[in-house]
């Protein structure tokens, strides 16, 4: 029926664009303004409720310190060369296999360089054995950027990579570079003695044990040996003021080299940092302990 489709045709294009009566998609110019305008009043109202409700709370925070922390959550542990699913595998003797790890560990203690921490104003020394808590004042007040603690890198020994630029990975002994995540405020606090943690009890250190996660790699992931300062996380380091007040911070590090690892198999291992205000959560898997998978390939 070519005359209706013709008709059709002729109703969808005057519906368009009606020239008799002017008007657009059955309106007006004048009627489309009027509802342009509404538009533009009705979301710049939205948008002014919207900025002035996050500007009010705004006000209420302070920048120094989170509003919301009643209780303060234990820190996560997180470590370096961190891979996919957790897995360390390389071939002893090929760079090649660990060329990257190796990248990540150097661009990760870049900050670390000496170099990096000889400015009088930001950085001072804290010893280098544990110590107490250092203060730097009150958390709300502006008074100044904070010092920070400087971290030598050599502590790391040979997880420092400046003796071994390998990291020990060319040797087979491959080394791990642990940390506690920051947390403003925090002070963590050494175990105490009572805990069957098996670590030697320094009450200005958090210690860091590393072992076999499964019992069928008992007796096959060998000496581990700690690097840092005595080995764990020294209270002196703590609390951290935040981003503004202390923006050179350093955390202090823990180097773990596995010295004889079992080969060409995989190992589950476990590290546990162990406080008295550490906990450790079945759901977070970097709450207070972490673990690694790590394999070592003998060259073929
Ligand atoms: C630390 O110093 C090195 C130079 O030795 C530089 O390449 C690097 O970017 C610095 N890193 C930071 C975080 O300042
Ligand atoms: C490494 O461990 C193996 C057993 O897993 C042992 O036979 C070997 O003597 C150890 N090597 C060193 C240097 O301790």
């Amino acid at each position: 029926m070519p005359a209706a489709n013709n008709d059709g045709e002729g109703g969808w294009k005057t519906f368009v664009w009606n020239s008799e009566r002017k008007e657009f998609l059955g309106r007006t110019g004048g009627s489309w303004f009027k509802i342009f305008v509404f538009y533009v009043i009705f979301y710049g109202c939205l948008a002014g409720i919207f900025i002035g409700t996050i500007q009010a709370m705004m006000l209420t925070l302070s920048s120094y310190k989170p509003k919301y922390q009643d209780r303060v959550a234990p820190p996560g542990l997180s470590h370096t060369p961190r891979s996919e699913k957790g897995e360390i595998a390389f071939v002893v003797g090929d760079e090649n296999s660990y060329k990257s790890i190796i990248k990540s560990m150097d661009d990760f203690l870049a900050s670390y360089n000496q170099e990096n921490q000889t400015d009088e104003m930001k950085f001072e020394d804290c010893g280098a054995t544990p110590g107490d808590y250092k203060d730097r004042g009150d958390l709300e007040r502006d008074t100044g950027i904070r010092k920070a603690c400087r971290f030598q890198r050599t502590w790391l020994n040979k997880c420092s990579g400046l003796t071994d630029k390998s990291y020990g990975f060319n040797e087979g002994k491959p080394c791990l570079i642990v940390k506690l995540n920051r947390i403003v405020n925090y002070r963590p606090r050494a175990p105490k003695s009572s805990d069957d943690s098996q670590v030697s009890v320094n009450p200005f250190l958090l210690p860091i044990k590393c072992k076999n996660k499964r019992q069928e790699d008992e007796g096959k992931v060998g000496p581990v040996d700690y690097f840092g300062l005595d080995g764990g996380f020294p209270l002196q380091y703590y609390p951290y003021y935040g981003k503004l007040l202390q923006p050179h911070y350093l955390q202090p590090l823990v180097g773990i080299q596995f010295t004889n690892l079992t080969r060409d198999e995989e190992l589950r291992i476990e590290c546990t940092v162990f406080g008295d205000n550490i906990e450790y959560s079945e759901k977070d898997r970097y709450q207070g302990r972490f673990d690694v998978k790590f394999t070592l390939k003998t060259k073929s």
